[in-house]
């Protein structure tokens, strides 16, 4: 059996906080594939190019090359040599990472590497289609989610701890339209796979939900033990 550990779920669920412990406690990789498309957000925003322009985008997919390094333990992504871990996190290029997403040709770009990066050492990776199109054999298959004015309060904690100005209302309406964008897409929409356990954290501490994974996965595949 594997040890790959695929996480999904909407926005704002905390899949990053907890998929990246989980890695750390079983020692396996972490791998955040919300982080390439927001590579790639970055880069088509940068060249005055929008999610609907699919010709534009088709016409400079090609020219991208992203790479995912390991710094202290933290995923970084480098596009074309530049290290943009930290321009990628705007609320712009969340809101761009969903729009780009929908398009075939960069989910079939990104789908190739993020294959590549999982077929060379075990990961915990999360996403919104991890389970049910790019590690569709992964032995264990988790689908977080939170209630949306819980996951709202939680993103104005972290901006508010990082000293920016926040209004719980709009948060709460960029949240929900992201996450309808990314159901309601033709190809991988975020769904919980069939043979994913659902994970609600609504009321859950990270620490629990952590232990409650973990907990699945050594019952699901005694190789985690
Ligand atoms: O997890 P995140 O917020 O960093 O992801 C940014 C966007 O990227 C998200 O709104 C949808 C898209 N995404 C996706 O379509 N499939 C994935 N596996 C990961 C992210």
């Amino acid at each position: 059996m594997n040890k790959e550990i695929a996480i999904d779920g909407p926005a704002g669920a905390g899949k990053s906080t907890i998929a990246k412990k989980v890695a750390e406690k079983l020692g396996l990789i972490y791998v955040d594939t919300g982080a390439m498309f927001r590579g790639i957000a970055l880069y088509m925003t940068e060249k005055g190019i929008e999610g609907s322009e699919t010709g534009k985008i088709k016409g400079e997919i090609n020219n991208i090359r992203l790479d995912i390094v390991y710094e202290n333990g933290e995923q970084q992504i480098i596009l074309n040599d530049e290290n943009v871990s930290k321009l990628i996190r705007s609320p712009e290029i969340s809101k761009a990472a969903s729009e780009f997403a929908q398009v075939p040709e960069v989910r079939e770009r990104l789908l190739l590497l993020q294959r590549e990066l999982a077929a060379k050492r075990p990961v915990v990776m999360d996403g919104r289609d991890i389970g049910s199109k790019v590690l569709p054999d992964a032995s264990v298959k988790i689908f977080l989610t939170a209630d949306v004015r819980v996951r709202a309060e939680r993103r104005c904690k972290e901006l508010i701890e990082k000293g920016e100005k926040v209004n719980i209302e709009d948060i709460m309406s960029d949240i929900k339209s992201r996450d309808e964008q990314d159901m309601n897409r033709k190809v991988s929409p975020l769904i919980q796979a069939s043979d994913a356990v659902l994970v609600d954290t609504s009321s859950l501490s990270i620490d629990e939900v952590v232990d409650t994974i973990i907990k699945i996965a050594c019952d699901k595949n005694p190789d985690f033990i």
